[in-house]
């Protein structure tokens, strides 16, 4: 039967189609509650509680035109109008509840984290282990009192060569060939170039330590590299001798090494130091009894070394008859590859994380 709406129907019609109120109240009850059991979410449900009964919804409007019927009748069928309408809301209080629990779980299937599934690689970082070997070497100086200064890699001719005592075209610059810049300025060739740097604005005594890159043009090998880095420390002072330069490089031997480690000087030449030294300590591999690492020799070189050169002293302003001092200057990558056994330089530069990650 069709759905139709009271309002418009004329009831000597429906008594003349054999239709009632009644039916045309059922028809319209079973249709509504039919959809709102159908309704698939509580959007729909809403829809088509308004349909029916809100201010111009189909039963509101039955229920208003109660008054077109005979009096006699008013009464029977608007009870069974509101029972219709009570009927009709209880459904969609109780179908609302149903959605509204789906809906929730839905929304919680949807939004819910999966605790096992695996977790994304997230990488931690590390500090390299250069920068680990320079900190190390850093922290031994400033126990022994050396104060650390930060020092420029381009650098002045006249710092990294002139105030060391070099003379022009000496061939002990041959092995610091540079990265020149203008002709006065270059990448510096050695750490020892701060030393004018401090020792001229400064009076004694003093210690003073620098750490960082150096550069040399070298073609690039397992042992050789355009970049690296130098630790170099000085002291100038009253009385200064030899004794306390081997008892400072034995000192920090054996706190980076971790031993107790001999020292050997031999003699060498730099134009900066007088007399010049060339300084090794205990092979830490084999404690001195001769290895592949030292050679069978039981010694590693470590340092160039040396009683500053009372030149450099007096460049700077400084008495060289009053005051003496040591100096020395070592290579940083040469630790770690004692220590870890590391056998080609390159690595230290490539940010090969396979290697890096060792460390
Ligand atoms: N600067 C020298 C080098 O690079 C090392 C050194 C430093 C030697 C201080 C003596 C004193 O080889």
């Amino acid at each position: 039967m069709q759905r139709c709406n009271l309002t418009r129907l004329d009831v000597g019609f429906l008594e003349a189609v054999n239709m009632t109120a009644y039916d045309t109240l059922d028809n319209l009850k079973s249709a509504a509650l039919s959809r709102v059991w159908a309704a698939g979410t509580s959007g729909e449900l809403d829809a088509i509680e308004t349909e029916y009964l809100g201010r111009k919804g189909e039963l509101t409007q039955m229920l208003r035109s109660i008054g077109a019927l005979p009096p006699d009748q008013r009464k029977d069928f608007g009870q069974a109008l509101n029972l219709a309408k009570n009927q009709l809301a209880e459904a969609i209080a109780r179908r609302r509840d149903e959605l509204g629990d789906r809906e929730i779980s839905a929304a919680l299937k949807n939004e819910a984290v999966d605790v096992t599934m695996p977790g994304r690689f997230f990488q931690i970082g590390g500090s390299h282990v250069l920068v680990d070997t320079l900190k190390k070497i850093k922290d031994i100086f400033i126990g022994l009192g050396y104060e650390i200064f930060e020092s420029p890699e381009v650098e002045l001719y006249d710092y990294n060569f002139a105030a060391l005592n070099y003379p022009e075209e000496h061939p002990a610059q041959d092995e610091h060939m540079s990265f020149y810049i203008t002709d006065d300025i270059l990448l510096r060739t050695h750490t020892t170039a701060f030393q004018h740097r401090v020792m001229k604005n400064r009076k004694p005594p003093m210690r003073a330590c620098t750490l960082g890159k150096c550069y040399r043009v070298d073609a690039v090998d397992a042992t050789h590299g355009h970049t690296f880095h130098q630790v170099d420390c000085f002291a100038v002072g009253r009385g200064i001798t030899m004794a306390d330069l081997k008892g400072t490089l034995h000192t920090f031997a054996s706190a980076m090494f971790g031993k107790n480690v001999d020292v050997r000087f031999r003699p060498d030449f730099f134009p900066f130091v007088e007399p010049g030294a060339e300084v090794a300590v205990t092979c830490t591999i084999c404690d001195g009894r001769g290895c592949n690492v030292c050679k069978g020799s039981g010694w590693l070189e470590l340092a160039g070394a040396g009683m500053i050169h009372p030149n450099v002293l007096e460049g700077a302003g400084i008495d060289s008859e009053e005051y003496t001092g040591f100096a020395f200057g070592f290579g940083v990558e040469r630790m770690p590859m004692l220590m870890y056994g590391i056998n080609d330089l390159r690595l230290f530069m490539d940010s090969d994380l396979r290697f890096l990650r060792q460390f």
